[in-house]
């Protein structure tokens, strides 16, 4: 099955999807929901439900698809930014008691939360009466970027087998190469991995043992080498400032935040066929060159965005 398998249920951890049918059902509700929005139709499936949007961390692409995504199935939409400032929390409110208050004074029908602790989505499911969706959590999880990058993946190569992924910058502290790399092993079969970081940014252990452990071939590297050259799936990230921040070590964010450009040159080494990807924000990871090279899809990857929290909005609220 199926999309009404996540009828009516949170969608919080890419662990939750069990089968590649699961995905490639998300993957036609996208492609149908595609032509919705090139022909400038406003979809009336969720008329007279409400979408709460709850975001406690920055965000432009998350957020606007979101919201974009509901209201163009007919949704009413309650969407709030800059949580952690605008809202009770600055007064000591805790994350249940929020979450409990939404539902109350919006009549929520699911609850979308971006949140800085890792096990935030836990906390919000055990007391939200109705289905949680998370948009980010922490440094763990980023399960909605995992699907419409695997999707922008599969519009672009065709399939989602057989790839040869190379993860380029943050992979400590970024959360979409986590989500992105777990859902892969699951639902693709002869995909590998080349981890390639500054040595302070490696992947965490449990997720390279985790990847091996599912028939992966995993590689960590600390400088690019040879790797982009049989790359077939490039995914660059950010260097995260905002944890370094928070951990008082911004001397060594400077330190770090460029060690890994990517420009023409470099782009240039990359089979013809290969795709640049990047979850977005670039501050400086890409260079602006590489904007026009064939191989970018990161602009295109945010469509996918809103195709697909198109098509989760539609799987969770009407199956
Ligand atoms: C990512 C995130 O929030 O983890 N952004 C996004 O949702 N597109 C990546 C990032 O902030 O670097």
């Amino acid at each position: 099955m199926i999309s009404s398998d996540f009828l009516g249920k949170s969608f919080i951890s890419v662990d939750q999807i069990t089968s590649r049918v699961q995905l490639d059902s998300l993957f036609l509700l996208a492609d149908a929901m595609g032509v919705g929005v090139d022909t400038h139709t406003t979809l009336q499936s969720l008329v007279g439900m409400t979408v709460a949007i709850l975001f406690y961390q920055p965000s432009t692409r998350t957020f606007s698809s979101f919201e974009a995504a509901a209201r163009r199935l007919g949704a009413t939409v309650i969407a709030i930014h800059g949580m952690d400032h605008y809202s009770s929390v600055s007064k000591g409110e805790t994350l249940d008691d929020t979450i409990r208050s939404i539902y109350q004074t919006t009549g929520a029908d699911v609850i979308i939360l971006r949140h800085p602790d890792n096990d935030s989505s836990e906390v919000a499911v055990r007391v939200s009466p109705v289905p949680i969706v998370n948009a980010g959590s922490g440094t763990k999880e980023h399960p909605t970027q995992a699907l419409l990058d695997l999707y922008t993946i599969y519009t672009q190569m065709g399939r989602i087998d057989n790839l040869r992924m190379v993860m380029v910058g943050d992979l400590k502290y970024g959360r979409t190469i986590k989500s992105l790399t777990k859902l892969l092993v699951k639902v693709g079969k002869g995909n590998s991995f080349t981890f390639v970081s500054p040595k302070e940014l490696s992947a965490p252990q449990e997720l390279i043992a985790h990847l091996a452990n599912n028939k992966a071939k995993v590689v960590e590297r600390h400088a690019m080498g040879s790797s982009l050259q049989s790359a077939d799936v490039v995914y660059m990230t950010r260097v995260q400032k905002e944890w370094f921040v928070a951990e008082g070590k911004l001397n060594e964010y400077e330190h770090l935040k460029n060690a890994f450009v990517l420009d023409s040159t470099l782009a240039n080494q990359m089979p013809k066929k290969a795709i640049i990807m990047h979850p977005l924000p670039r501050v400086g990871e890409i260079l602006h060159e590489v904007d026009t090279n064939p191989r970018a899809v990161y602009f295109k990857q945010m469509r996918s965005g809103l195709l697909m929290r198109m098509a989760l909005l539609q799987a969770i609220l009407k199956g």
